[in-house]
């Protein structure tokens, strides 16, 4: 398949906004990415990735289908997987997912919404090879999908935290979530692993 087809194979709609994995020079951390023609447009908030891409303006993103992995990373979880080295960008990424090695271009830009203000980066990934690998797909689970909303409102949660501002609406929000996770038949250990942390930011 040519580049091109392969990326709207991946990235089918544009200015959706798909949950992947960003691989930098030292660090993976999920994102969201919406593809506006041939490139992926993400912003990249204070942290290590927003760090190393002012050292490395290489990149890869991944399409991983594996919630708690992406959960788990976005908490520095102990995740287990297997790394390999990119083809065309010296980042690497993890066996078994396709991805998208990519040039980015970022500028910095200050943003302010309900978590306060805060500096980030608006980043264009332009592909440079992409990587198609086949696998079975998991199947749809709603489970999943609430677990991946509380883990982006947790990571809000901490910042809000660490800012002072008031958490008890988004921790309330964070339990209901949990509750209607278990009730799906949720039990993974990495989701009790980030209530335990979230809990200590509000308990
Ligand atoms: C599903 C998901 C999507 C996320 N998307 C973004 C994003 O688009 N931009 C961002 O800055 N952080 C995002 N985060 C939060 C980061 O993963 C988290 O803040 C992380 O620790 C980034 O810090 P790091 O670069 O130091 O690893 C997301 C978290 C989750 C769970």
């Amino acid at each position: 398949m040519k580049l091109d087809d392969s990326f709207l194979t991946l990235f089918p709609e544009e200015d959706k906004v798909y949950e992947v994995l960003l691989s930098t020079k030292s660090n993976f951390t999920p994102i969201g990415v919406r593809r506006q023609g041939r490139v992926l447009k993400f912003r990249i908030f204070e942290g290590r990735s927003f760090r190393d891409l002012e050292e490395c303006n290489y990149a890869i993103i991944q399409v991983v289908d594996d919630t708690e992995l992406l959960a788990g990373l976005a908490y520095n979880l102990d995740v287990k997987f297997d790394v390999t080295q990119g083809i065309k960008v010296p980042i690497r990424r993890i066996e078994g997912y396709p991805w998208v090695e990519g040039e980015v271009k970022c500028r910095i830009v200050k943003v302010k919404d309900s978590i306060g203000e805060s500096i980030a980066k608006d980043c264009t990934l332009t592909p440079i090879y992409i990587g198609i690998e086949k696998r079975v797909p998991r199947p749809i689970s709603r489970a999943d999908n609430v677990l991946l909303e509380l883990a982006v409102l947790g990571t809000r949660l901490i910042v809000k935290k660490k800012r002072g501002l008031q958490i008890k609406d988004v921790a309330q929000k964070i339990e209901e979530l949990y509750e209607l996770y278990r009730k799906l038949g949720g039990k993974s250990e990495i989701a009790g692993k980030i209530m335990d942390i979230l809990r200590k930011h509000y308990l």
